[in-house]
């Protein structure tokens, strides 16, 4: 079963903002496209791998997904960032790079840790690693710059899985840095390995968050705070 897209029916071709689509019943001046959004973003959570099963996405939804990516902003158009799906019949080998990594590192590993560290390449139906690439390129773009652009096109990628269904998260860690993984990858100098985005079918969610936009405020200069319920100046 393909799992359903959670906002099947709400997502539309999104307009500007113009005086009809302005209206909505709660928020006079908030319209349809930024309810979508808002809920959109604020009710994603990460799933744990684990609780991520068959079906994962289509072969078109996985274009879509990587065609949000590409939406990424990219200053110089470098594209300082690449994707390498893993898929089934290979994940043994990030499996095996799991493994090592753990022995490399804590020689006091058990059976279990370094057997629960290899089934971890196989939890999700879909796995993609995120590679930055921070490398000398013209322009030269700031590497701080380059990452903001590479979490950008993770989100967008995050985001669209969920818009379709699918639960998503990101997993990361030390062998992200190890030798074996950039053998793996084929990484190059000046690559670096981030993270791992696994898309599933959720088996089972976790408790809504609970919102918290008022601790993530922006701060005025001067030092006035922005008051989610007083539009503040300054
Ligand atoms: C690059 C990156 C790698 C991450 N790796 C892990 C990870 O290995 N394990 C983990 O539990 N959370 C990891 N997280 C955090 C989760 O993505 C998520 O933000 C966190 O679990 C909070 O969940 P929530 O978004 O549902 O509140 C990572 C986040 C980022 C940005």
């Amino acid at each position: 079963m393909r799992a359903a897209g959670l906002f099947a029916g709400t997502l539309r071709t999104m307009n500007c903002k113009t005086t009809s689509s302005a209206q909505s019943d709660t928020n006079a001046d908030r319209s349809q496209e930024t309810d979508f959004a808002l809920n959109l973003i604020s009710t994603h959570q990460n799933i744990s791998p684990r609780r991520l099963l068959a079906p994962g996405p289509s072969e078109n939804q996985i274009k879509d997904m990587f065609l949000a990516a590409a939406a990424a902003p990219d200053d110089g158009q470098i594209r300082p960032w690449r994707f390498v799906l893993v898929p089934q019949d290979k994940r043994h080998l990030l499996a095996e790079v799991f493994a090592q990594a753990l022995m490399d590192r804590d020689a006091s590993a058990t059976d279990a840790q370094i057997s629960s560290a290899h089934d971890k390449a196989f939890r999700a139906p879909f796995l993609v690693l995120a590679i930055a690439r921070l490398g000398p390129v013209e322009p030269n773009i700031d590497p701080l710059q380059r990452m903001v652009s590479l979490g950008a096109a993770i989100r967008n990628v995050l985001l669209c899985a969920y818009s379709m269904g699918f639960g998503t998260s990101l997993t990361s860690g030390k062998a992200m840095r190890t030798e074996p993984m950039r053998q793996l990858f084929h990484l190059s100098d000046g690559e670096q390995a981030v993270c791992c985005i696994n898309v599933g079918t959720v088996s089972k969610r976790k408790p809504a968050r609970a919102p918290g936009a008022d601790r993530f405020c922006p701060q005025f200069v001067g030092g006035m705070r922005f008051n989610l319920g007083t539009f503040g100046t300054f």
